[in-house]
């Protein structure tokens, strides 16, 4: 076989996902798309205009119009990309607590994911690419040749956003950040359309355990086993 050329990571929030996505793509020289990004930009854009995260028909149609652009970065901050919603730098405005707050009611609406999975599948398609979100393997890229679902109990995934947060200058409350992490489970996983779940041709890897270099060993693994 040959290296996969679309690989899909999904995953609770906060398991490593984004980490082990960016270091795989690096690896690769591949593309490496975080879907998350997405709807945490139309959140922040309803936030910013005033719009209600209950207002399900105004929510879906900014979902439509918002142009959204992921962009190599252009500071040295520690991002991984430059977020952009309408030429707009969002980039650490998307990770605040009121986004947190607001996702996954925003990313449980039909009409939202009806206009971000059209825009994720269109540049999945293009192959070379490791993307990463709820989703991908089940419903975005379902054709994609290595899926991974990265978990973690909900303790260690605490614990890993309480310091990345920490790292950054922010404020936390480990409690603060359990709560939302349990109810953000809550909601993508039970939610109508496209549910957090493993594809079932998904392999799963619990990183509990290992720390980021040993995920990414884990995953390269993968990609070689694929290619064998
Ligand atoms: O990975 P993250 O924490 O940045 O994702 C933010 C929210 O977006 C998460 O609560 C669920 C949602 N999401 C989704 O529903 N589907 C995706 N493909 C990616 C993210």
């Amino acid at each position: 076989m040959t290296i996969p050329n679309m690989i899909t990571i999904d995953g609770p929030a906060a398991s490593g996902k984004s980490t082990l996505g960016k270091n795989l793509a690096d690896w690769l020289d591949y593309l490496y798309f975080d879907t998350g990004v997405m709807y945490r930009a139309v959140t922040w854009a309803a936030l910013h205009a005033g719009i209600s995260m209950d207002d399900e028909a105004a929510v879906s149609a900014l979902s439509e119009t918002i142009d959204i652009d992921v962009l190599p970065p252009t500071q040295d901050d520690g991002r991984a990309y430059d977020v952009l919603a309408d030429g707009q730098d969002i980039t650490w405005d998307i990770r605040r607590a009121e986004v947190d707050g607001g996702v996954s009611v925003v990313a449980a609406y039909p009409g939202v994911r009806k206009a971000l999975t059209a825009q994720q599948r269109r540049i999945g398609l293009r192959g070379k690419v490791v993307m990463v979100g709820r989703d991908i393997g089940t419903v975005v890229l379902p054709e994609a040749d290595l899926k991974i679902y990265l978990e973690a109990s909900v303790a260690e995934r605490a614990r890993r956003r309480f310091n990345e947060i920490k790292n950054r200058g922010g404020q936390a409350s480990m409690d603060a950040i359990r709560e939302n992490l349990m109810e953000r489970d809550r909601i993508d996983s039970t939610r109508d359309v496209a549910p957090l779940c493993a594809a079932p041709d998904a392999i799963i890897l619990d990183s509990d355990q290992m720390d980021a270099n040993r995920v990414l060993e884990a995953a390269k693994k993968l990609v070689k086993k694929h290619q064998e």
